[in-house]
């Protein structure tokens, strides 16, 4: 079928890429002409594993192309897809105006019948909106229906869950729309959820704020077990033999970032605040995340006092491992007040740097090795659980002036770090001192 995929930032591209990639004929578009002419050479503008090979694969097959130009992408498209941006506002709500001018677009532009399916997660009753503003702007009276298709996928690992995804939510007013998309997605051989569109809507940030609950869940016991001497490792092993809880998104750290669960908590609770429903659940949730991304700063205060003139390695600075992406990292916030509080900060990250020197503070040094940023440091915080921080010589901590390691995503075993010379402080379990063997296996 010969589709069409409006924005090509995470969400459009691998939309795009994937669909090509089961046998469908995808133009993406976007407004941006610089972007375009690149992905026309093949290049990814963003980093997302695997999607490189398989753009490349789909645009030599020519079932893939990119153009900045509307009228050419929708021609002959039976199915125009939304994945531009929802940007968050001030007030924590989603801006539309991008979607809703796609919309216009769609309206002014399509000569054949087409339906436009929303991945943009947007606010529950948009999708009508939506619509409404179709049916204003039609210039024929050919028939165009909006469907709500959210996505579920994790950047970094994008085009695994694109064919390993656990469902598919499409939401339609119509059963002739939602067999049309359910058809398109037939060949993922994933389930497919058929509903009504405000419950489509709602299953994503539904979703999102779950996941982003257990989170807080589980730094909101790390914290207590610190105090109480338990080991919130092994309490979330424990949670999750429950098949009714779930062992994933148990992992305490320094609380979530990201494109997603952020932004998409604070919509839920303004949705829920234009009902005049108070989510206080919700609001809790985003409480303790705040709260968690400061609790290494807290750790280091007590330890060194302050910040003035100290050298501190900070290692990770991507919201999460395989993604260069910074958005929403606690990194931003630590690496500020670290640099506020006059400290030099030896930063490194295997992969955002670059992204890092376009986000964060002027002032920060980056290295590309992990040693040149513990050499002589006074202490070092772990902020992403990159593959590259978990498997390191734990001797290179040695190099360091004061052994001082925080760990914000619990990188390494207490029983390895018993054996180091380090005084190690994680996220939930107990502080092991200087390789003082007084840590003991439960
Ligand atoms: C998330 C959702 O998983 C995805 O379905 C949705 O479409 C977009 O948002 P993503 O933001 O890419 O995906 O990352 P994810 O892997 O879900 O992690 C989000 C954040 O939660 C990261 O900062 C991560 O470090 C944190 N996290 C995750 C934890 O702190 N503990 C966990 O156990 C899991």
């Amino acid at each position: 079928m010969k589709l069409a995929v409006v924005g090509t930032g995470y969400v459009g591209l691998v939309t795009g890429v994937c669909l090509a990639e089961i046998g469908h004929h995808v133009t993406c578009i976007d407004i941006d002409e610089m972007k375009v002419e690149k992905m026309k050479k093949g290049i990814v503008p963003i980093y997302e594993p695997g999607l490189s090979e398989l753009m490349n694969k789909n645009m030599a097959a020519g079932r893939l192309s990119f153009t900045s130009s509307h009228n050419e992408g929708f021609a002959g498209a039976e199915v125009v897809y939304i994945a531009v941006g929802t940007p968050q506002k001030d007030d924590g709500s989603a801006n539309l105006t991008y979607v809703e001018q796609v919309a216009v677009t769609i309206a002014k532009t399509a000569k054949n019948e087409t339906i436009v399916v929303t991945k943009s997660t947007v606010p529950v009753g948009t999708n009508d909106r939506l619509q409404t503003i179709i049916n204003q702007n039609k210039l024929s009276p050919i028939k165009i229906e909006v469907v709500s298709n959210p996505e579920f996928l994790r950047e970094g690992s994008a085009i695994y869950d694109s064919f390993h995804g656990n469902r598919i939510i499409i939401g339609a007013n119509t059963e002739e729309a939602a067999q049309k998309i359910a058809e398109i997605n037939k060949p993922f051989g994933i389930f497919i959820y058929k509903t009504d569109i405000r419950s489509a809507e709602m299953i994503k940030y539904a979703s999102n704020a779950f996941l982003a609950t257990k989170i807080s869940f589980i730094n909101e016991i790390a914290n207590i077990c610190e105090r109480v001497g338990a080991d919130v490792e092994k309490v979330a092993v424990g949670m999750g033999l429950d098949q009714r809880i779930g062992s994933a998104f148990l992992k305490a750290g320094i609380g979530y970032g990201g494109s997603c669960f952020p932004k998409d908590t604070k919509a839920l609770i303004q949705i829920a605040g234009n009902v005049e429903y108070d989510f206080e659940l919700l609001k809790g949730v985003v409480n303790v995340n705040r709260k968690q991304q400061r609790i290494l700063l807290n750790k280091l205060r007590g330890i060194v006092g302050n910040f003035e003139g100290k050298k501190i390695a900070v290692l990770g600075l991507a919201f999460k491992p395989d993604t260069d992406d910074l958005r929403e990292a606690p990194s931003i916030l630590i690496t500020n007040e670290l640099i506020n509080g006059g400290a030099q900060v030896y930063a490194y990250d295997p992969i955002a740097i670059e992204n890092a020197k376009k986000t964060l503070n002027s002032s920060i040094i980056y290295v590309e090795k992990l040693e040149d940023a513990l050499e002589k440091a006074d202490a070092a915080l772990i902020l992403t659980e990159w593959s590259e921080i978990k498997n390191m010589e734990i001797s290179l901590f040695k190099t360091m002036k004061n052994p001082i390691v925080l760990d914000g995503r619990n990188c390494f075993s207490l029983v390895q770090m018993q054996e180091s010379n380090v005084d190690y402080h994680s996220v939930g379990r107990r502080v092991v001192r200087n390789g003082i063997k007084e840590v003991t296996e439960w």
